[in-house]
């Protein structure tokens, strides 16, 4: 792990109040990302992973504990953090072009040349050039997420969050685009990602380490850091046999977990 610390959770619990009564969604969760670090994060459905990253980029507070981030604990939005939700929210009305430069537009990043020219070359590194003036009807559901991630890393945030991504796509789109993500990353040097998916191979793929969280409350059931060098072949990586012996390791803990949420 990284020497420095990007976003700590530290004690983190979160009640939802209904008129069903309340729920606590999360459970003193404690976590510390390294600058730098890609930690991806796997658990049950409904085990808290989306309200973990709504705390983490301050969209909803903790009932009790603190988020820090850089050595500081913050509140509320941070600007520092971008976030990749799950569903890709791609504004209609804009070309493709114009929804990646709207996050450099609302930053004032840039003249409105230099906006262009950086989402030209994003989109032309993930494959799209020429899709520039389409809109969001006009993508496949693999082209829109192409763009959605491309939109949150266009104004470079030093943290990424990103929730179930890939999740819709079909193996071979998810490959591509698994791919794809890690370059972009180690292109970046210094960017921390933390990534959500109910796909263990994809987690191990591309994490530096695996949080599996617990079926409900969620909290941090075990880390597992993943030994596997860099850069990794996202194609064959699954046949590597560190990479097999750690899934069957982490599988054993996460299936525990889903009998929990379905018994
Ligand atoms: N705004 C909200 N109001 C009330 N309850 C909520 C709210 N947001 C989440 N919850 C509840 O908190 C729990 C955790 O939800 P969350 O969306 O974080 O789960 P998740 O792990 O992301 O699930 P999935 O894998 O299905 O996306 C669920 O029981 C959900 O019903
Ligand atoms: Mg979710």
């Amino acid at each position: 792990m990284a020497d420095r610390a990007a976003v700590e959770v530290r004690g983190v619990s979160r009640t939802f109040r209904g008129p069903r009564g309340e729920m606590v969604a999360l459970k003193d969760v404690n976590l510390t990302i390294g600058a730098g670090e890609f930690v991806t994060v796997v658990g049950p459905s409904g085990c808290g992973k989306s309200t973990l990253l709504n705390l983490i980029v301050g969209l909803i507070e903790p009932t009790q504990g603190e988020l820090w981030y850089a050595g500081e604990p913050y509140r509320g939005i941070n600007h520092d953090i971008g976030y990749v939700t799950q569903a890709d929210n791609l504004f209609p009305w804009r070309t493709v072009l114009r929804n990646v430069t709207f996050g450099l537009e609302m930053r004032h990043i840039g003249t409105r040349k230099d906006r262009r020219r950086r989402a030209l070359e994003l989109l032309d590194q993930v494959g799209l050039q020429g899709f520039a003036g389409h809109y969001r009807h006009e993508l496949s559901g693999g082209m829109r997420q192409r763009v959605n991630i491309v939109r949150t890393i266009a104004y470079n945030p030093k943290v990424i969050l990103l929730d179930e991504p890939f999740g819709p796509l079909d193996v071979q789109n998810r490959l591509q685009l698994q791919d794809l993500l890690l370059r972009l990353w180690q292109s970046r040097p210094g960017t921390t990602v933390i990534f959500i998916t109910h796909d263990l191979t994809e987690a191990i793929a591309l994490g530096d380490r695996v949080v599996v969280m617990s079926a409900r409350p969620g909290r941090v059931r075990e880390v597992f850091p993943v030994t596997l060098p860099r850069p990794r072949d996202i194609y064959t990586i699954h046949t590597n046999q560190i990479f097999r012996s750690l899934y069957d390791k982490v599988w054993a803990h996460l299936a525990e977990e889903m009998r929990v949420t379905t018994s």
